[in-house]
């Protein structure tokens, strides 16, 4: 496996990630999403968005980002989004991309808080996020439309020296 920066290339295995069940329904995609919204995605990337990708054999089969806050006063700040490809889950790819991008947090950004948002019956994500040292903040009631409900999430955090 390799852990690399994403590239426009990769555009078609990161959508084919992002629509396939077990990733899109923990995500906040659609079925109907087009592989030019993620290209667009790449090709818009700035100096603050620190994106990985882990490839196997040519083939994207994860994806992690960083996205430091534009904002001057939120510039210790920053969102942390992964996916990996529903067949490869379990192998250590998202400790993985998690742990490179955790290292550019702490050590070569030098953030104080890096934030996500995750379904609540999510485990497998938050079982990942404890691990990494991120601690549930609070419950987002209602936070987003998923199969037919709105379900909620929590918001995790996880701070740096
Ligand atoms: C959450 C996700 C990124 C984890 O990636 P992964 O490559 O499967 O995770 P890893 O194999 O690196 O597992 C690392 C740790 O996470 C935890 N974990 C991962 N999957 C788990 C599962 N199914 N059940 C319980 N714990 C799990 C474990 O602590 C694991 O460590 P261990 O294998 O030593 O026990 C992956 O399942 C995924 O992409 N899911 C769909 C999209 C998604 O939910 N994204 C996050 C939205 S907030």
């Amino acid at each position: 496996m390799i852990i690399r920066p994403v590239r426009v290339g990769d555009a078609e295995d990161v959508h084919t990630i992002r629509v396939m069940p077990g990733v899109m329904e923990n995500i906040l995609g659609m079925a109907s999403e087009r592989v030019s919204y993620t290209d667009e995605f790449i090709r818009s990337l700035s100096q603050d968005d620190h994106v990985l990708v882990a490839e196997v054999e040519g083939t994207v089969v994860g994806i992690a980002a960083l996205q430091v806050s534009a904002r001057a006063r939120l510039r210790h700040t920053a969102e942390f989004g992964i996916n990996v490809r529903a067949d490869r889950q379990r192998h250590g790819i998202g400790k993985a991309l998690m742990s490179a991008l955790l290292d550019i947090a702490d050590n070569w950004l030098k953030l104080k808080r890096v934030e996500l948002s995750v379904f609540t019956d999510n485990e497998p994500a938050i079982a990942l996020y404890r691990k990494m040292g991120f601690v549930v903040e609070g419950t987002k009631k209602y936070a987003a439309v998923r199969n037919g409900i709105h379900a909620d999430e929590y918001l995790m955090a996880r701070y740096g020296d």
